[in-house]
């Protein structure tokens, strides 16, 4: 099923329809943007088709099915016991994300993220005129880890958020129980609020903990964000929720995404994210398996081609961080020989942060026979 080959051009998806855009190319093989070359399972494209069959597709709300999906999806996936008041819907994560900095914090305000990231999470920092305070990753040979010590001498007066990605995009870490109570701790002595990004905790290959499920403590200062958006590559139906057991942190993150109007979300979207997650399990374990595949065979090829280019297996996510810092040219001449002469495109690891210069993010969601002819692509320059 995942084998299968789809031509996606032409049908307005950024990851091949934008190239030029974005890399200056039309002719790259696109291996960026963060969803994946596979067909949504046939329970979700079976709900949407019948759905689109009714043909009328006026405003659209979340049923109690939906909150009950959700819940049921939660506790089933990851063991944590949520309730209907604590969901709310929004039009993605990355929306839920920049009203959240506003709601919570005010201009000037100190947000805390994790370097290399994903660049929203610190573009929005600066574009709601807040203060990025970075706490960069530790790396070693390529495992990241969390520096405590860092976070800990960077938190003033004006810090009031901490934000997580969890899974890491694109370290691929899924934090362990102890790193993220660790982490916690450190907030809840300087009343600092978290933000949980939790877009890619379906696509693990080990347990997953949300950060607050961990106590009733931690889930008391914390917004978590989540979608079927990656799980179930329904991303540009742009259906996502926030969760939060605090009433009060809620009520005022509900108010912000009332006065910037974006709790307004397409039908199909909400018909996806039910189908997803009462149907689409088996498909998910499938998938799974065929990611952690096309990991292991990117890695074995990249072995047995020689190649300097290193990577750390993921823990989570089908986003691969490649190091190409064995090469002695600098990072822009890796990128022109990437686009010019291996005619791939990644995305550049310099735009998740200072810490990304020598690195490029492989995404290997593709049928393998189109994954191989990459990488062959790439090994013939490298
Ligand atoms: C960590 C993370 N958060 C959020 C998003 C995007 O979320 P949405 O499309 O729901 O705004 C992505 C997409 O790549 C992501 O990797």
């Amino acid at each position: 099923m995942f084998d299968e080959i789809i031509n996606r051009k032409d049908t307005d998806c950024v990851k091949y329809d934008a190239l030029n855009n974005y890399f200056g190319y039309d002719d790259l093989q696109p291996l960026w943007v963060a969803d994946m070359d596979f067909k949504t399972p046939d329970v979700v494209n079976d709900a949407i088709i019948k759905r689109a069959q009714h043909g009328i597709y006026g405003y659209a709300k979340a049923s109690t099915k939906t909150f009950n999906l959700v819940k049921q999806w939660m506790k089933k996936r990851h063991n944590w016991e949520i309730e209907t008041s604590w969901i709310t819907f929004i039009n993605g994560v990355v929306p839920a994300y920049s009203a959240a900095l506003e709601a919570f914090s005010n201009e000037g305000d100190e947000i805390i993220v994790q370097t290399p990231v994903y660049f929203p999470l610190f573009n929005s920092v600066k574009a709601n005129k807040r203060k990025l305070i970075t706490n960069p990753l530790k790396e070693k040979d390529g495992y990241y880890t969390m520096d405590l010590e860092d976070l800990k001498s960077k938190i003033t007066p004006k810090t009031k958020i901490m934000v997580l990605c969890s899974p890491h995009n694109p370290v691929g870490r899924v934090w362990d129980k102890e790193e993220l109570e660790a982490l916690a701790n450190i907030c809840l002595e300087n009343n600092i609020m978290i933000i949980s990004d939790e877009i890619h905790a379906d696509l693990v290959f080990k347990k997953f903990t949300s950060i607050a499920s961990i106590s009733e403590k931690i889930s008391n200062i914390t917004l978590t964000l989540n979608s079927a958006g990656k799980t179930f590559n329904v991303a540009g139906l742009n259906c996502a929720y926030a969760i939060s057991q605090n009433q009060e942190i809620l009520k005022t993150f509900e108010k912000e995404v009332k006065k910037r109007e974006i709790h307004s979300i397409n039908v199909f979207g909400y018909i996806a994210l039910e189908a997803a997650y009462e149907w689409g399990e088996t498909w998910l374990e499938e998938l799974l398996v065929y990611l952690k595949n096309n990991i292991t065979f990117t890695k074995d090829y990249l072995k047995k081609s020689n190649s300097k280019i290193t990577f750390r297996e993921p823990e989570a996510t089908y986003l691969l961080w490649l190091n190409f810092k064995n090469y002695s040219i600098s990072h822009d001449k890796v990128k022109q020989k990437l686009l010019e002469e291996s005619k791939v495109a990644l995305n550049d690891g310099k735009a998740f942060g200072a810490d990304g210069k020598g690195f490029f993010r492989l995404n290997c969601a593709l049928p393998q026979e189109n994954l191989s002819k990459a990488l062959s692509r790439i090994v013939t320059f490298f």
